[in-house]
């Protein structure tokens, strides 16, 4: 299948909630290909470079905007160009060269992210979708979006299971809506190439499912 950046590499989406797999299936999957001989690029978002650096201080609530008397989270909007902004610096210094070259790149989250998170924690909901769409205008379309489709109690007793402080968005109430939207994200990606994964399963399935999704959808 040809590309539509018309680069020689290929661009590989992984997403979900928080706890749906996406940052061990991105690990795997690149895994996978290597084995199979292809040169591959991993990476996340938030990014490691200074403006995921920021934001992984928000998520974490180390981060805080002074409001009167008291200390808030950022806003969503914030939020939502923050991660535009470090989305940017991620295809230039990195998914751009490596495709370049003729590599895959597998990217754990791309804007999918922000149309869901930050939609979902908006006051107006879904009617930021546009805007958010705009932000990420410059965002170069993957050649797949693969999404892995876990509910939100699976991930809950996932992310209790992995231990640590619980992050921004990982809420009930929020991952719940957020599980919603990841059904139906086709609908925030028109035109995009998007394929659900079901994420439940034990890891070496579902890890190989993908590996057949890869194959079939790009030929890879
Ligand atoms: P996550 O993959 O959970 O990183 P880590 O495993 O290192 O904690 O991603 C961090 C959080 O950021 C996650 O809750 C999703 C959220 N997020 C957005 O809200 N918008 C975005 O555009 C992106 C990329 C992530």
């Amino acid at each position: 299948m040809n590309s539509s950046h018309g680069l020689p590499g290929r661009f590989i989406v992984l997403e979900g909630i928080d706890g749906s797999g996406s940052t061990t299936h991105t690990k795997l999957l690149s895994k996978s290909l290597r084995k199979d001989g292809h040169e591959v690029r991993t990476s996340c978002e938030p990014t490691d470079g200074p403006v995921g650096f920021l934001i992984r201080q928000v998520l974490q609530r180390r981060l805080m905007v002074a409001d009167g008397d008291t200390v808030r989270p950022f806003a969503w909007s914030t939020m939502a160009l923050l991660f535009a902004a470090d989305r940017l610096d991620h295809l230039d210094s990195l998914i751009l060269p490596a495709l370049q070259d003729g590599a895959i790149v597998i990217s754990d989250r791309y804007d999918l992210s922000s149309l869901a998170y930050q939609s979902a924690t908006a006051p107006g909901g879904a009617e930021v979708v546009p805007w958010i769409r705009e932000l990420n205008a410059r965002a170069m379309r993957p050649d797949l979006t693969i999404v892995l489709d876990v509910t939100a109690e699976v991930a809950e007793e996932r992310r209790g299971r992995r231990g640590g402080s619980e992050e921004l968005f990982e809420k009930r109430e929020i991952q719940a809506r957020l599980a919603r939207l990841y059904l139906e994200a086709e609908a925030l990606l028109p035109g995009d190439h998007v394929v659900h994964v079901p994420g439940e399963g034990a890891v070496d399935d579902t890890s190989a499912l993908i590996r057949d999704v890869v194959h079939r959808e790009l030929g890879i």
